[in-house]
């Protein structure tokens, strides 16, 4: 099939696909995976969904790896070694500051605790959560991973349009019957990843897991909260 032809498909399916809106409330961080493969046809439906993504000035600036299992199984040997080592992270970009208020320290806190309760990891066990967080570096065993990066010293604006284009990719994984989880863990060690992929002049914003959900895995059986619509939004005349 031409690329035409799968990209008509590609619009076809999705008109069979999941509402927008149910895809958006099915949703959810998926960090346990069937051994199910996804076909390259299905991600490259998802990438060629996500594409349609807004950017500034149309400017299109994220850019995606898909990586097979040997490339994971590689990512995850050097990853896992660095974080085992106890070798400081050195990301591209900050992802948490040094400082959260407390409002924000508070979801932090209660977003770890259902995590590692789904574990029964206690709070003060430092290396259980340590070897919990490691898995991220084997993107869960999901059988698909994708990094998602930008050229070098982008400005903010194409990080917000990276991170529309990632909700995309979640959004139309999910209408596929796919799960996801993105990935902050992936931008810990870029000069890993870097090297892996052999990428040059770039930073790397995140990775994405993309598989078939284990349903009966503990990891996946909670869902985070949101706070309402009143906390957030403040209307004006
Ligand atoms: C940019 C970004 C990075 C994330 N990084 C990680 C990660 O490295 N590991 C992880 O387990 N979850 C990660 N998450 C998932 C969040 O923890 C999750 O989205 C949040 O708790 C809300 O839960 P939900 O996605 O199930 O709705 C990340 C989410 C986002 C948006």
């Amino acid at each position: 099939m031409n690329y035409k032809a799968k990209i008509n498909v590609a619009r076809r399916n999705t008109l069979d696909q999941m509402d927008v809106c149910q895809a958006i409330r099915l949703r959810k961080s998926c960090r346990a995976f069937t051994d199910q493969e996804v076909s390259q046809d299905v991600i490259e439906n998802i990438l060629e969904l996500a594409r349609w993504a807004p950017s500034g000035v149309n400017h299109q600036p994220t850019q995606v790896a898909v990586l097979g299992k040997e490339t994971k199984s590689n990512l995850a040997k050097l990853l896992v070694e660095k974080h085992s080592l106890g070798i400081n992270p050195n990301p591209d970009y900050i992802f948490c500051p040094k400082e959260w208020s407390e409002v924000y320290k508070n979801r932090r806190k209660e977003c770890g605790l259902a995590l590692y309760q789904a574990l029964s990891i206690s709070p003060d066990d430092i290396e259980g959560k340590r070897k919990h967080w490691r898995t991220n570096y084997h993107f869960f065993h999901a059988p698909v991973g994708l990094i998602i990066f930008l050229e070098k010293n982008m400005p903010v604006g194409s990080w917000l349009d990276a991170g529309m284009f990632v909700q995309n990719i979640l959004l139309a994984a999910q209408s596929f019957g796919l799960a996801t989880c993105p990935q902050a863990a992936f931008a810990e060690y870029p000069d890993v990843i870097r090297e892996v992929l052999n990428l040059d002049n770039v930073d790397i914003v995140c990775g994405i897991a993309i598989g078939y959900e284990n349903v009966s895995h503990s990891l996946n059986s909670y869902r985070t909260k949101r706070k309402p619509v009143e906390v957030f939004t403040r209307w004006y005349s």
